[in-house]
């Protein structure tokens, strides 16, 4: 090992136990030429310029290869007498290799040096290439494998039955190299003049448009000869070579293509496309830039869409659209899925990342499109607010609050470090960020700003540097902006840092003063090691309850990195205060007691509307998570819950399922888990009773969300009239096979729910639905809702026949509907972990191997919050350690985390649920008794509520009652 080696390894290891950049230079880590083994970057003492491409794949008759060729005209930028590119799995006949500089004379080359670690492919010359362009050409085979990365093949079963193959890409990150040797590397911009051959009944799709075709006279096929690409990185050339069909616009420079059968499911991709496309043209205030569009879903593909340029691919489950059969979450998706690709074409495309290193400003800006751009398009989603509760608090926040997180700024080398950070920091948190951006700088500004940045960057490449460069200069225009305060140092806290703080604001109620401090939040251990100081830039901005006015986003004050503390201006006491106003800024906010007792009395009054839906649902998504965290009493936290009686909007109630399935999980099957249920049945009724069981037609979106998710959880904590609702749809189904009357948006908990509480019978006609069903919709939902049953004797018959070959499912099968039945019901976490037990020989001869049953022994330990029950596990663990191996130790893992919280938080829970509980019942039977029935109910709006709200209550009473 070279000293320099080592020296860069220990730098390595220190900057991933701080998290803290590693220094390099963008282009080659030892300036230009050096390298080290083991380094994955090219050595940068050559570039490109131009690809000339040709490729013959074999798809209709032959063996699923491909020929090609490609003369790469390049550039020496120092003297050299290696050329470095990268390659994988393709085969030379290194006698054509030909380098030629300048004037066209040739120049002989020694020798080929297959580096495999590196996917490098190293061209030696007898003698010192002096600076100037030559052109370096290879004649290769490459194949045309299933794996869906590279060059690769894919197909689906035409009308007739047969089996019809296409040829595809996927080479984002690394696998352009599959396809050709290449600078693979985002920064080695190049452009590219690409030809393909193929069957005459086939045609071909690149970037470009077609520029001309012939007919080769050897073999009667067809040349497809593309235009030339601009300046692009290699990981967005793409081509596809089908007989698939396309919806076109008039002009065809905007088409949309599938596999003949399903071109009717594409109208809703090219009507929204069209919207979302024209969208970020007026955004970014730059046209978008190539000649044409196409959009292709793929039958096989890796990822859920890739934003090539021109020519952006699709698995078909976010492309295929059908009216009355896809679910409105298949049509979310796919719009937003469209705006997230369309979103790359300026950020991605047009400006590439410096490296994978900013693989964020390429996915962060794409997510935040995701939402934006389809928010214009689909404009009565909400997709905005959405965004909040899906991608900040569901997921951004969740995965950024392990110690395991990774700044988004983060230095990888291999490929596999790579594709790694296609993860929640790449996508979600910076889209966070970005959002947090432009609610400091306005929108105008940031607006302006970025404007600047591709204009400035286009057809380059860049770094976080770049971007908030060009912010300063559109803020530096606007004045927006303490004096002297930087977007760059700023944003320097965000990306450099992982994690996100917690904003603790500590009023003092007599001298008036209110203490603000920041830390690092965290959920889980933290890294002992880590002895970085964790301090951000914070927005900070508020709402006082005596005028509540949720508006401005703007930074009013700001915490400093240097600061641990701040005091501002005093408050009214005798109200509260709302911190993070629309929950722009990406953190949480905790209060003292006092100021989250005066807002639990407010949110559960009449009042609560005042309070911005979006810090409605921070309240509640803070609240949860502080007190996981150990920063907030459950008491308080369950206080706020109390409100959730009235809320019927979707978002609150997302971050409330989100925050509850938690609690939910480490609570279940402990003593007062039926205390738990009743009460949150009680505080879905509300909800319930307002979406109903029922879909309509002039549904709100968010309406026909929010039904999901609520059919889901209140029948799940056992609210019954959800229950009896829900079994009568079934049995109404089950009754009238023919025609599904359940909409396709509630198929799944509609099952589930109805199968809760259903007897024998009905749950003998759903598995016989099950078997005999030809929609794959249908059997999907059935074999989940089948283990929804609560019923033992049920589930234990169900459990025998899942692993019963005479049931007839297949071991794939039988391995979901055994998960189903543990996911299923709290209730079905001892029936699932003893049949484990009891039949484990059994389980592992059906299924042939020891991994099933890990997996099961991991996912029911998962769901185990007691002391009996890990004593249980343990036992099964000693005895069985041969077949269970390392999912052992995860195993308990899992369940000791469940009783820490338990030992930790249970009795609080218990103790404030029972006493709520006595409370609650106590008022429901007084408004029982003092309503007055005989009053007569017309159908005005009030006294529908009213009805509404003491059915609530009387729901209530008789969960208690039946306790
Ligand atoms: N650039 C990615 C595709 C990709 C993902 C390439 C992972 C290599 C590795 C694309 O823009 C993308 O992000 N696709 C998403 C879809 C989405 C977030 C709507 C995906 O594939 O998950
Ligand atoms: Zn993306």
């Amino acid at each position: 090992m070279t000293l320099m080696k080592i020296v860069l390894q220990l730098a390595l290891l220190v900057a991933i136990a701080f998290s803290i950049p590693v220094p390099r230079t963008e282009v080659g880590q030892f300036g230009i030429g050096s390298r080290v083994d083991g380094d994955y970057r090219l050595p940068n003492n050559t570039a490109p310029l131009q690809y000339n491409i040709t490729l013959v794949p074999y798809i209709v008759v032959g063996n699923f290869t491909f020929d090609g060729t490609v003369d790469i005209l390049l550039q020496v930028l120092e003297a050299t007498s290696t050329i470095t590119l990268h390659t994988n799995a393709l085969t030379y006949n290194e006698s054509l290799t030909k380098l030629v500089n300048q004037n066209g004379s040739s120049i002989n080359v020694t020798s080929h040096t297959y580096d495999t670690a590196e996917q490098f492919l190293i061209i030696g010359v007898a003698s010192q290439l002096s600076i100037g362009n030559y052109t370096l050409s290879f004649t290769y085979v490459g194949v045309l494998d299933s794996d869906m990365y590279g060059f690769y093949r894919s197909s689906y079963t035409n009308a007739s039955g047969d089996t019809v193959w296409l040829a595809t890409t996927q080479f984002e990150p690394t696998s352009a190299r599959r396809a050709f040797p290449c600078y693979d590397e985002p920064a080695l911009k190049a452009t590219f003049a690409i030809s393909i051959k193929h069957e005459p009944e086939l045609h071909a799709l690149s970037n470009m448009p077609i520029n001309y075709t012939y007919e080769d006279s050897t073999d009667g096929k067809i040349w497809t000869v593309f235009e030339t690409t601009p300046i692009m990185p290699t990981y967005l050339v793409a081509f596809v070579v089908s007989d698939f069909i396309a919806i076109k616009s008039d002009d065809e420079t905007y088409n949309v293509w599938t596999k003949p059968p399903a071109i009717d499911q594409a109208q809703y991709v090219f009507d929204i496309g069209r919207i979302e496309l024209a969208e970020l043209e007026n955004y970014t205030n730059i046209s978008y830039m190539l000649p044409k569009m196409d959009q292709i879903s793929i039958p096989d593909f890796s990822a859920g869409a890739m934003e090539n340029w021109g020519l952006v691919t699709y698995r078909e489950s976010m492309f295929l659209y059908e009216e009355n059969v896809s679910t409105l979450s298949t049509k979310r998706s796919i719009a937003t899925v469209i705006s997230h690709e369309f979103g790359h074409q300026w950020f991605g495309n047009l400006v590439s990342p410096a490296w994978w290193k900013y693989l964020w400003l390429n996915e962060g800006f794409a997510t935040y499109f995701q939402y934006y751009t389809t928010d214009v398009a689909e404009d009565n989603w909400r997709l905005m607010e959405q965004f909040v509760v899906v991608a900040q608090q569901a997921t951004a926040f969740v995965s950024d609050a392990s110690a395991t997180s990774h700044p988004m700024n983060q230095d990888v080398a291999s490929p596999s470090e790579i594709s790694a950070i296609f993860d929640n920091i790449s996508y979600r948190k910076a889209a966070c960020v970005i959002r947090m951006m432009s609610h400091f700088l306005t929108e105008e500004v940031f607006k302006a700003g970025l404007t600047k940045y591709l204009n400035k960057m286009a057809y380059s490449a860049a770094t976080s540097d770049d971007l908030f460069e060009a912010l300063d200069e559109a803020e530096s225009e606007a004045y927006i902006l303490p004096t002297l305060v930087y977007v760059s140092d700023i944003m320097e806290t965000w990306v450099e840092q992982m994690g996100y703080p917690v904003v603790t604001v500590t009023r003092n109620y007599t001298t008036g003063t209110t203490e603000i401090t920041q830390a690092r939040f965290l959920l889980g251990d933290a890294d002992s090691s880590d002895t970085h100081d964790y301090k951000w830039w914070i927005p900070i901005n508020w709402a006082v309850q005596s005028s509540p006015d949720f508006s401005s986003t703007v930074a009013a004050d700001w915490i400093r990195s240097q600061d641990e503390s701040i005091i501002i201006s005093s408050f009214n006491a005798s109200g509260w205060v709302i911190f993070n106003k629309q929950q722009t800024g990406y953190y949480r906010v905790n209060y003292d007691d006092t100021n989250w007792g005066m807002i639990a009395n407010y949110l559960n009054s009449d009042d609560y509307l005042a309070i911005h839906v979006l810090n409605r649902a921070a309240l509640i998504d803070d609240a949860l998570n502080l007190a996981r965290a150990n920063l907030l009493s459950y008491s308080v936290v369950l206080d706020v819950t109390l409100y959730l009686q009235r809320e019927v909007d979707y978002v609150p109630w997302y971050a409330a399922f989100t925050g509850l399935s938690y609690l939910h999980r480490v609570f279940a099957n402990t003593d007062e888990y039926e205390s738990f249920r009743t009460y949150f049945a009680f505080l879905t009724s509300n909800v319930f009773e307002t979406v109903g069981i029922e879909e309509s037609s002039d549904d709100e979106h968010m309406t026909t969300l929010n039904r999901i998710n609520v059919i889901n959880y209140a029948c799940n904590f056992g609210l019954q009239s959800c229950r009896s609702s829900a079994e009568e749809k079934l049995i109404n189904w089950l009754d009238n096979s023919t025609v599904n009357p359940i909409a396709p948006n509630l198929l799944t908990n509609t099952i589930c729910a109805g199968l809760r509480g259903a007897n024998s019978t009905t749950w003998n006609r759903a598995l016989n639905k099950y078997l005999t069903t030809e929609s794959s919709t249908e059997k999907t939902a059935l074999l989940a809702g089948l283990g929804c049953s609560e019923n033992e004797s049920i589930i234990n018959n169900w459990m025998s026949a899942i692993i019963n070959s005479t049931t007839g499912l297949t071991t794939s099968t039988s391995s979901s509907a055994f998960i189903y039945v543990y996911q299923g019901s709290p209730y079905n976490v001892d029936r699932a972990f003893d049949f484990l037990v009891d039949n484990v020989n059994d389980i592992v001869s059906y299924f042939g191997s020891n991994s099933t049953v890990q997996t099961f022994l991991t996912g029911t330990a998962y769901r185990m919050t007691t002391q009996t029950q890990l004593d249980k596990l343990n036992a099964f663990i000693t005895a069985q350690s041969a077949i269970l191996g390392t999912a052992a130790a995860t195993a308990i893992e899992y369940a000791e985390s469940n009783i820490a919280w338990n030992t930790a938080y249970e009795e609080e829970v218990r103790t404030w649920l029972v006493a709520t509980l006595a409370e609650l019942e106590a008022t429901a039977t007084e408004t029982y008794e003092t309503t007055t029935f005989e009053e007569d109910y017309d159908d005005s709006s009030a006294a529908t509520a009213s009805l509404n709200f003491c059915a609530a209550l009387l729901i209530f009473v008789c969960l208690v009652q039946t306790n």
